[in-house]
């Protein structure tokens, strides 16, 4: 990246965000699901809420996917038809269940039978019909980070299968609910195309024995999921859509001619399309090594300090030889930590730090911890 006047003049920290970049990318989405007609793309609001970003993400047919009321109101807000709308998350409350029936959202992605009691409850209030479809949890390994793992067993999330049978036994008896579809995501940052075929081998299994008791269904969803190369974010800008939807066209068997096949997209949407700007408020010599202390912290970018995530980062002020440093944020923990023995260009105070791929998961997941201001956010190519 370019030291250019315009990131000079940015009050850092700061998220820029690259927005001819996210229409490209937006583009093969549209181009490599395209090739399948019953395909829906839907874009996972979490990793990004931004309203600038989810204006352009909407103006390329995307659907949304929300995890609370309040992303529900923010897909609404900025455009998003209500019938592409689809909402998950083991714990919606009542008021967020409300928000949605009342927006008439396409779908309910629900992970327990006492939420579909509760959501049967609520429509009758209203004097609607909740389309829902089921969070199945198909015990399949995404091989990623734990903490973002979540279709094993263990997982608090999803129906397990050996509940399935009695779930639908007793769906028959809620009259405000409409079952429309089999929703499933088994975790996120997958690169290993391997993963989402044993995926779609589980859900033909799980049609088949469905089939079996005469229910077919008009969609099923697979979640997001797919991952990105942290490492190349210049050589490798746009992830693999082309392979990853080519994946389920020849893997996944329709239970009927017209099944629908929806998808969540959240990190390989966003997440090279945004990079962390911070200045270098000191560099401090240790006994042993460099410190780089940047006005960023685990506030702006929370994602190495609580998955040890890797972020390429670089110093586009500095043209001397590279060194190694720490890379830290000035937050009161020793897991405000960007990087250790990180190469960079010898770095002094006020240089330009860049933490990039830092478009998803970034913005949304920061805070006001130590009582820091939340990170600005910016624009290229508007
Ligand atoms: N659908 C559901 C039901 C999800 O739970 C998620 C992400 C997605 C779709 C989108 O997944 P993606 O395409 O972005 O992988 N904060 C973590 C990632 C947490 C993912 C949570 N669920 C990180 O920074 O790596």
């Amino acid at each position: 990246m370019q030291l250019t006047e315009k990131i000079l003049a940015l009050k850092t920290p700061c998220y820029l965000y690259n927005l001819p970049l996210l229409r490209k990318t937006l583009q093969n989405v549209k181009e490599e699901s395209g090739r399948y007609p019953a395909f829906h793309a839907h874009y996972a609001i979490k990793a990004n809420a931004n309203p600038v970003l989810l204006k352009v993400i909407r103006e390329y047919g995307l659907g949304a996917d929300c995890v609370s009321g309040n992303e529900v109101k923010r897909a609404v807000e900025c455009g998003f038809p209500r019938d592409s709308i689809v909402y998950a998350g083991v714990g919606k409350s009542d008021e967020e269940i409300l928000t949605a029936l009342k927006e008439d959202i396409f779908c309910f992605n629900c992970e327990s039978l006492p939420e579909i009691r509760v959501i049967n409850g609520l429509a009758a209030q209203c004097s609607k019909k909740a389309r829902i479809a089921l969070r199945i949890n198909p015990n399949v390994d995404a091989h990623t980070h734990h903490y973002i793992t979540t279709g094993i067993e263990e997982n608090k999330f999803g129906i397990y299968l050996c509940d399935l049978d009695q779930v639908l036994a007793e769906l028959t008896a809620l009259e405000h609910i409409e079952l429309t579809g089999l929703h499933f995501h088994i975790g996120s940052q997958i690169t290993d195309m391997g993963v989402f075929r044993s995926l779609c081998l589980k859900v033909n299994e799980i049609q088949q024995h469905l089939n079996h008791k005469g229910l077919r269904l008009p969609h099923i969803n697979f979640g997001g999921g797919l991952g990105i190369d942290y490492n190349n974010p210049h050589a490798e800008p746009i992830a693999d859509f082309a392979s990853y939807f080519n994946t389920f066209a020849r893997h996944f068997e329709p239970a009927c001619p017209n099944q629908q096949v929806h998808f969540e997209l959240g990190r390989s949407v966003v997440a090279h399309c945004g990079d962390l700007i911070s200045r270098v408020l000191y560099v401090k010599e240790g006994k042993n090594k460099k410190f780089v202390i940047l006005d960023a912290g685990m506030n702006d970018l929370l994602r190495p300090a609580l998955y040890q995530a890797f972020h390429k980062i670089e110093n586009i002020s500095s043209r001397l030889p590279e060194e190694k440093y720490d890379v830290v944020g000035p937050i009161c923990e020793s897991s405000d930590c960007f990087g250790k023995e990180v190469s960079l260009r010898q770095t002094n105070r006020g240089d330009i730090i860049v933490i990039h791929s830092a478009g998803a998961y970034g913005e949304t997941m920061a805070s006001q911890y130590n009582l820091r201001n939340l990170p600005g956010s910016y624009f290229e190519g508007e």
